[in-house]
């Protein structure tokens, strides 16, 4: 670096990621990659963050009270996912580090997918592949992998957010699915109208969805939201889909549940402990079982990428960021 030029800050991008991500960031920053999938955390991490003004993380990397207190540096926290519960946003607030995630740019795509996952699961595509790849398709039969309908069914959605809205769109509007919907908060009523949505509380949603759609936030109020006593409440019929986050569903109760028919099938996006997946889970021939990827279209990960980076940019040089965690951080100057 010239020594006439002011220092600039120094960040560290906690994942590999997309490499114009990278050179943009270079324009603004000293940029240290981790360049290795293995995520950092821990000790480990707050080695990394010595001397860091911001980190770019991609969902998974620890942020908490302990590591804000060994990097004293650091400013903001800069994250491409949309769930944060891998970062502790009060601590962050309570020493004055910014927080940004990544909402409204994966909510199509995400949607896609869950219905996507919900329609597999119901229809029992992976099953039915891997039936045809073993050469067990030798003649027609009546009920040759008969699943579940999709239109005209009931759709569940647990969290009516941006993401439970999206997937509900496709069901009433494309598939004539009827929508019932639990949240913490009802919908206005206009949209509740436009959807033909109705609120239900948990165990009627439970009881009534034909396919339940998982997109609740993980956090303490919604660990294990969806555990034995729960899954006893569906239709032996019924499917679940989780595009949330592992931790929401109790996936040892879940395969349980499964193995009893109390319900008929799951697809399943997240884990409780990924990319550890249930061992009771990968030996049920009806669950459709994918690595958290509902968000993974190429053009919508690099939005997301983009716009973690535009955070970090205007966060770290006086601008304000286009979606703060924690705005009141900026407030206090
Ligand atoms: C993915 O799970 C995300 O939170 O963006």
């Amino acid at each position: 670096m010239n020594p006439s030029q002011p220092s600039r800050p120094t960040i560290l991008v906690a994942r590999p990621v997309f490499p114009d991500t990278v050179a943009r960031l270079r324009q603004h920053f000293e940029v240290d990659v981790h360049d290795s999938e293995t995520p950092l955390q821990g000790d480990a991490l707050a080695r990394r963050l010595q001397g860091k003004s911001g980190v770019f993380v991609a969902g998974v990397e620890p942020i908490d009270a302990a590591l804000l207190a060994a990097c004293p540096e650091l400013k903001a926290v800069c994250s491409m996912a949309v769930g944060y519960n891998n970062i502790d946003v009060a601590a962050c607030t309570a020493r004055g580090v910014l927080v940004t995630n990544a909402p409204g740019v994966l909510t199509e795509t995400t949607a896609d997918f869950g219905f996507a996952l919900m329609m597999a699961t119901a229809r029992r595509i992976g099953e039915a592949e891997r039936f045809l790849r073993r050469g067990e398709w030798t003649h027609w039969s009546y009920d040759l992998m008969a699943g579940q309908d999709i239109h005209g069914a009931t759709l569940g959605v647990l969290g009516m957010g941006r993401i439970g809205q999206a997937v509900a769109r496709r069901g009433a509007l494309g598939f004539g699915m009827k929508v019932v919907y639990h949240n913490r908060s009802h919908l206005p009523e206009a949209e509740e109208a436009a959807l033909g949505a109705r609120w239900l509380p948990l165990p009627e949603l439970m009881a009534q969805a034909d396919h339940l759609v998982i997109v609740v936030p993980y956090g303490p109020a919604s660990h294990h939201l969806v555990g034995r006593e729960q899954l006893a409440w569906m239709k032996p019929t019924a499917t679940l889909t989780n595009i949330a986050r592992g931790g929401v569903v109790d996936d040892a109760a879940l395969a349980e549940a499964l193995r009893a028919g109390q319900l008929a099938a799951a697809g399943l996006d997240v884990f409780e402990g990924e990319p550890q997946v249930h061992p009771a889970l990968l030996t049920l021939p009806n669950v459709v079982l994918t690595p958290h990827i509902a968000s993974a279209s190429l053009a919508t990960r690099r939005a997301m990428a983009d716009l973690a980076a535009d955070n970090l940019i205007a966060a770290l040089t006086g601008q304000p960021p286009l979606t703060a965690l924690n705005p009141e951080v900026l407030a206090r100057g």
